[in-house]
């Protein structure tokens, strides 16, 4: 089994290069965020668990995280994506990364969509995502066709609660003290590829593809 490792900062396209290698290489998405937004909808306890900390653009716990995505890597259908999965979001703390080679160590790649803070904080304040299918828009590059209305699941299309100037600045912050050393550290292990993430989504996904295959 092949595993991918999107890591980039908040804003910088994992989400939507991870829907693109979902659709061409057919492997199973595993974005943390969706999993954690899914469980808030629900009202279940993992995901009242998260709800604040996730809101204030802070990291929802390790141990918590670890066992959703212990839970997702154990379902039957990772047997039909034809070898691989690509993670968005994970592991994002070094204690995670430690526990993700637990679960499974398999032939890893990573990486690392570098994009300068400006265009990803402005990219966020103008993104839209579906609230029931995860759907990734954008008010300015890829509005939905119906306004409001997401063009795959006919759900309803919104800013999420942490799309905002105060919970992103956070989230950033948190990225450069938590989530950078962990890039440093698939880096050091020789498995990270960096790319250059500014410029149109599908120009960005052309230098990934080439990255995959
Ligand atoms: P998560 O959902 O993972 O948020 P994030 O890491 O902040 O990343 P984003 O989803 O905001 O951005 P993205 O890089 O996916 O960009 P996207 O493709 O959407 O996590 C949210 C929260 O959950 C965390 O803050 C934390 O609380 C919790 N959490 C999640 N995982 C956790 C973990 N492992 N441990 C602990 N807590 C965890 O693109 C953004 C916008 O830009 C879109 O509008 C898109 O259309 C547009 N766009 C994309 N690419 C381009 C391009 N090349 N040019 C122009 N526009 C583009």
């Amino acid at each position: 089994m092949k595993r991918l490792i999107l890591f980039g900062a908040p804003g910088s396209g994992k989400g939507t290069m991870g829907d693109f290698i979902q659709r061409d290489f057919h492997y199973t998405k595993i974005s943390t965020g969706d999993i954690l937004r899914s469980a808030i909808q629900q009202d279940s306890a993992e995901g009242r668990q998260a709800k604040n900390f996730m809101e204030a653009g802070s990291l929802v716990p390790d141990e918590l995280v670890t066992e959703l995505v212990r839970q997702r890597l154990g379902c039957s259908d990772l047997g039909g994506s034809r070898g691989g999965y690509v993670l968005d979001g994970y592991p994002r703390t070094l204690a995670q990364a430690k526990a993700l080679s637990d679960i499974a160590s398999e032939n890893e790649k990573a990486i690392f969509i570098e994009v300068t803070e400006a265009e990803a904080v402005e990219r966020l304040l103008s993104r839209l995502t579906c609230s029931d299918c995860g759907a990734i828009y954008n008010l300015k590059t890829k509005p939905p066709h119906k306004a409001d209305i997401c063009d795959f699941c006919g759900g309803r299309v919104d800013r999420r609660t942490d799309d905002n100037e105060e919970a992103v600045r956070q989230r950033f912050r948190v990225y450069a003290e938590r989530t950078m050393p962990v890039i440093e550290y698939y880096d050091r292990r020789n498995v990270l590829e960096r790319v250059d993430g500014a410029g149109a989504a599908g120009r960005v996904y052309e230098k990934i593809k080439g990255l995959i295959a």
